[in-house]
């Protein structure tokens, strides 16, 4: 399937991921039907997509059934990233991450086999792994969530493979690893290159929890999307995916390459104790998603980086490159 000429929704299109996705089907030639209840998302993510005549937004729940069935309707994708997204927000307020995590989900496959919609593609998440030893993270290898928000990702993987196999919707999941780039939030709970990007900006020290041996396998938001394309390419329903570079890097590492690519080398790595619940080592094992999406990331973390900068400077006049 060709996105061009189909008419798509994107879920949390006014956010990190979801606007990046919404301005890479617009330039793809789709017509994009972005819904978001700016709970945490932002307009302003969404200004190049305004300009376009093929878009249009929608403020509201995917807790609403009706309005999502007004929305769906003559719709034949729908990409669902919308979501309660913070995993220590989900141990505060276990309840609040089921009803939008496991609910909204229902409620979005719901409408959208109502509403005949012929694809879904769902964003889950590298979380519903936990903390197992076992590297890279294989798709068919055991899952041991440690979080409320692993636990929904994961019970919504399962409901997407169902309402394929019962109801013959054709659904497919991507387990995203740690996502950055362009739009990502600086806040307590984004994530640490956000966090640190934030930190240099304000010429202050970063803070690693634990003694940067964690690494992660850092994705940069270009190979995400292009995965999210790959998918309407091919027959993968009722598939589940590994997306992420491939390529783990410590976070001490990672710090490092911050400082330096921004020529903050002055800056400090301040060492804390590691925070309880953090997993230690994270990375994809993307070897299914190569043979049958043929993805295969572009970016490593430095030039990811280097880009996202670039982006930063050129958006916000500070001089980080
Ligand atoms: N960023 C990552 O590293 C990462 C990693 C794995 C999985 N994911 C998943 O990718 C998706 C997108 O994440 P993101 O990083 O862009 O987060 P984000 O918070 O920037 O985007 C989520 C969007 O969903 C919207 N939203 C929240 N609740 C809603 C509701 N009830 N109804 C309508 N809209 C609602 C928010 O306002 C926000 O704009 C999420 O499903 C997230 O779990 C992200």
């Amino acid at each position: 399937m060709n996105v061009k000429e189909k008419r798509i929704v994107v879920t949390g299109a006014a956010g990190f991921i979801g606007s990046n996705l919404t301005d890479s089907l617009l330039e793809k030639g789709a017509e994009v039907v972005g819904i978001d209840n700016l709970f945490n998302g932002r307009l302003e993510n969404l200004d190049e997509a305004f300009k376009h005549n093929k878009f249009e937004f929608h403020k509201g729940d995917i807790r609403d059934l009706n309005f999502l069935l007004n929305v769906f309707e003559g719709i034949d994708i729908v990409y669902h990233l919308a979501a309660f997204t913070s995993v220590p927000q989900s141990v505060i307020m276990p309840e609040n991450c089921n009803d939008i995590n496991v609910n909204g989900v229902l409620n979005v496959l719901n409408a959208a086999r109502r509403m005949d919609v012929e694809k879904i593609i769902y964003a889950s998440s590298s979380s519903v792994y936990g903390d197992t030893p076992t590297l890279p993270k294989r798709e068919d290898m055991r899952r041991l969530p440690i979080s409320p928000y692993g636990v929904a990702k994961l019970a919504c993987e399962a409901y997407m493979q169902v309402y394929h196999q019962v109801y013959g919707l054709k659904t497919t999941s991507l387990r995203y690893f740690n996502v950055f780039g362009p739009r990502q939030k600086d806040s307590t709970f984004s994530g640490v290159i956000a966090i640190w990007l934030g930190n240099i900006i304000r010429n202050e020290n970063l803070i690693i929890f634990g003694d940067g041996k964690i690494s992660r396998d850092f994705t940069y938001i270009k190979d995400v999307i292009q995965a999210n394309l790959l998918v309407t390419k091919h027959d993968v329903s009722g598939e589940i995916f590994n997306i992420g570079a491939g390529s783990p890097i410590n976070l001490t590492k990672l710090a490092k390459i911050m400082l330096k690519i921004t020529n903050r080398e002055h800056l400090k790595i301040i060492y804390k104790d590691p925070r309880p619940g953090d997993i230690i080592h994270s990375y994809a094992d993307i070897s299914k998603a190569n043979r049958l999406l043929k993805f295969e990331p572009e970016y490593n973390q430095e030039n990811g980086l280097k880009e996202y900068f670039k982006w930063y400077d050129d958006k916000y006049g500070t001089n980080l490159i």
